[in-house]
């Protein structure tokens, strides 16, 4: 089984399988991370309109329109824009007791994936790093600053991360899901942060915004960018957004 030619990728999905004879590994205790992350001492805090969503688009124009776009123009996104996408990614369409259920499924109804905007050029949002709060609708300010320089170096040096307006940042909280799925868990985080970037550019679509996922970056380096602990809420993807020439 641990034979030099199984690499570790093919040992994960071994060891994480569901089967007849049993779900995975036996039961670990791992704890329970918060529902929601929070930045108490954030510098700065913005509120955005949920509702404000733009004009009814064609949900089949969409899907058959959508495409990775890595050209840009110069003009900043606006605040409604972003708050359109972030809305469409993680805005709350069903608050119950327990849950705030999502534009976008997530395992267990757990949402582990966390969103952080870096904002390069979006009108009347101070440039830096944000992380979006699900719970109010807001931004909270992590870092200020000019971040297009280090996003793109983190990001093999794919200029259209510095030239789009703002990069969607996703991480993975493990233990908010671990305790739940065990290391299984990690194939959920994946899929979970997939649904919402496909969200994400389907409405950027809608929009005549232009996205492009990145799966290509130095891990350490945009972790580093967001301030988070690579061991406890990796970085798992990133999309760059701006408006289409
Ligand atoms: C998981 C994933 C990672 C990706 N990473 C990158 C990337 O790092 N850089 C890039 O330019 N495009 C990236 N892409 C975009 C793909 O190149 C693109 O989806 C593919 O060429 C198909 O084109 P389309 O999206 O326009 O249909 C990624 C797409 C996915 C789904």
């Amino acid at each position: 089984m641990n034979s030099p030619e199984i690499g570790i990728g093919r040992r994960y999905l071994t060891e994480t399988r569901y089967s007849r004879a049993g779900l995975g590994e036996p039961r670990r205790a791992y704890p329970r991370a918060p529902l929601h992350k929070e930045y108490p001492q954030a510098q700065a805090r913005l509120s955005l309109k949920p509702e404000a969503r733009p004009q009814p688009a064609d949900l089949w124009q969409c899907l058959s329109q959508r495409r990775s776009q890595r050209c840009y123009q110069e003009r900043p996104l606006t605040q409604e824009e972003l708050a359109a996408l972030l809305w469409a990614t993680q805005g709350v369409t069903l608050a119950s007791q327990n849950y705030l259920l999502r534009a976008a499924p997530s395992a267990g109804a757990l949402y582990p994936v966390e969103t952080y905007v870096a904002v390069h050029r979006v009108t009347g949002v101070t440039p830096g790093i944000w992380h979006f709060r699900v719970q109010d609708f807001s931004l909270e300010m992590v870092r200020e600053g000019d971040f297009r320089r280090p996003l793109v170096a983190a990001g093999l040096s794919q200029n259209f991360l510095g030239t789009a307006g703002a990069v969607f940042i996703w991480t993975g909280v493990l233990n908010r899901a671990r305790w739940k799925y065990r290391e299984r868990a990690i194939r959920y985080l994946f899929l979970d942060a997939g649904h919402i970037c496909q969200n994400l550019m389907l409405a950027a679509t809608a929009l005549n915004l232009g996205v492009c996922p990145v799966g290509a970056f130095f891990d350490e380096e945009v972790e580093q960018l967001l301030e988070v602990d690579s061991q406890e809420e990796p970085a798992l993807y990133l999309a760059a957004v701006g408006p289409l020439p």
